[in-house]
């Protein structure tokens, strides 16, 4: 593979480390270790090599979105829902935490992210039977061909997971994906994401292009972050409608200067349907 950025493979790994430090829910038949299992010999090394310390203010970036998305997988399990798809899944434990009868767990990430879960999995006991690994390139592969060919069944409801993801994507590829998915979703099916929302007004281009050079020296891995008011016609555009739209739930993420005014970028969690 075409060496990674190393700031994602920190943030994938990171995020991976800091829900081990949660008190989370998990299903009769799931494992409450599977974050910790899973994130064995992790240490989140960042661009110099060195481990990233699990310290408060990151925590405080983390520690809402983890209830919010086992809260949906929960209700979605409640409902009768048997396809979880996570795309974007990382070291995301959800298929084993929440293990249950009949509901088949379907992660999508790179080739090499792939490949290292598989192994990871491996070396637990965990029952890994319902869990289907599949390699996708966000940015380029249709998950329309690629989630079929799996075994995903487009003709039942499902939970879309796209946790901490589109971020990491360009927004046209952010746009075709979400087109994608809502073309994969039966009538009831969710979609969960978070969304890095910059203020009304702020020029998206110039945010990421400032957010760039102060905070990542010229090697941001971040490429969408737009208005709410953007997101929302992006997710109607592509298909799916937004569930309480006029209801902020989000985490301050960080701070940029753009054209001499102080620009809060947010994580805001949007869940939206069919
Ligand atoms: C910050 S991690 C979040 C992982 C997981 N959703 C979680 O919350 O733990 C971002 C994930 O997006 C994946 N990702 C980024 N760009 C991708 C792409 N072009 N195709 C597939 N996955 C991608 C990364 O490999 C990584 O696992």
């Amino acid at each position: 593979m075409n060496q990674e950025n190393p700031t994602l493979t920190m943030i994938r790994e990171f995020v991976a480390l800091g829900r081990v430090e949660f008190d989370r829910p998990f299903t009769r038949d799931g494992y409450d270790s599977a974050q910790w299992k899973l994130t064995e010999g992790m240490t989140a090394p960042g661009p110099d090599g060195k481990p990233t310390e699990m310290n408060e203010l990151l925590l405080r970036l983390l520690e809402p979105r983890a209830p919010y998305f086992d809260r949906l997988v929960l209700d979605a399990l409640a409902s009768g829902i048997t396809q979880v798809v996570n795309l974007g899944a990382g070291y995301d434990d959800r298929s084993l935490r929440f293990r249950s009868p009949g509901v088949r767990f379907f992660e999508l990430d790179l080739p090499h992210v792939i490949a290292d879960k598989k192994r990871r999995l491996a070396a637990t006991d965990f029952d890994t039977s319902a869990i289907t690994l599949i390699e996708a390139d966000l940015q380029t592969d249709s998950v329309g061909e690629l989630l079929p060919a799996a075994g995903f069944d487009p003709g039942e409801p499902s939970l879309f997971l796209l946790e901490h993801v589109a971020l990491f994507l360009e927004s046209g590829a952010v746009s075709s994906l979400l087109a994608s998915l809502a073309g994969q979703a039966a009538s009831g099916s969710t979609l969960a994401l978070t969304a890095e929302v910059h203020p009304q007004g702020t020029d998206s281009a110039a945010l990421l292009a400032t957010a760039d050079e102060t905070l990542f020296g010229g090697t941001s891995p971040l490429h969408t972050i737009m208005s709410r008011d953007t997101w929302m016609d992006v997710l109607k555009s592509a298909g799916w409608e937004v569930r309480d739209p006029t209801h902020v739930t989000a985490v301050d993420h960080f701070e940029v200067l753009v054209g001499g005014e102080t620009a809060q970028v947010q994580t805001q969690f949007l869940t939206a349907t069919a």
